[in-house]
């Protein structure tokens, strides 16, 4: 992330955006006892989670960010781990629901096909996964400038989810985002 990016996602206008966007995401949906956040940043997402799910484990790619967000978080029902979600270090079937805010973006499609295929892993049968991301606009463009930004298109994001193994129970849009709503088909008997 460039430096506009690390600000923005601590920023208190990212925060009133999270708070809007976190309980819009989350509607309706049961992510059990055991919840997989990807990419939480500086944590503002999981300080909105934390209090509504009784375990939460977090993964971050950046090492900074994971060791400064995990040594805040420590002792709470919070673990933080530095790892890449493209390439799990987690068990199969260990969670009852995934989240992800604005991380799906990774840098090509290829990587995020494979981001979804881990979630899909890591996921229990019947487990929900739940997330949204930026349509894409000249401010997403501005705070990756030298990043890859790769931007998920939310017309194609439900064939996608499905290709990877999920049952899509809803996609949506507004007119800056897009969330879904997933889930790993239970086991067959
Ligand atoms: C735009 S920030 C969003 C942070 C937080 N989810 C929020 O909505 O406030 C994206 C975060 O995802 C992390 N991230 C990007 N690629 C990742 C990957 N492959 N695995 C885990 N985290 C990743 C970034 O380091 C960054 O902290």
């Amino acid at each position: 992330m460039n430096r506009l990016h690390h600000w923005l996602c601590r920023s208190a206008a990212w925060r009133e955006t999270v708070r809007e966007r976190v309980p819009w995401v989350l509607s309706g949906a049961d992510l059990g006892p055991n919840v997989l956040e990807l990419g939480p940043g500086p944590g503002l997402t999981t300080d909105l989670l934390r209090p509504i799910v009784p375990c939460l484990t977090a993964i971050e790619v950046d090492h900074g960010l994971a060791e400064s967000l995990g040594s805040r978080l420590r002792g709470s029902n919070v673990a933080v781990i530095t790892g890449d979600a493209t390439a799990m270090p987690l068990s199969d079937a260990r969670f009852s629901g995934v989240v992800s805010f604005t991380m799906l973006h990774v840098p090509s499609p290829e990587l995020q096909d494979q981001l979804l295929r881990e979630v899909w892993r890591v996921l229990k049968p019947a487990g929900v996964f739940v997330g949204s991301d930026s349509l894409q606009s000249w401010f997403m463009r501005l705070i990756h400038i030298g990043d890859t930004l790769v931007p998920i298109n939310p017309d194609t994001v439900g064939l996608r989810l499905e290709a990877a193994g999920f049952e899509v129970l809803e996609v949506e849009k507004n007119s800056h985002a897009f969330r879904f709503q997933a889930r790993k088909p239970s086991a067959r008997l």
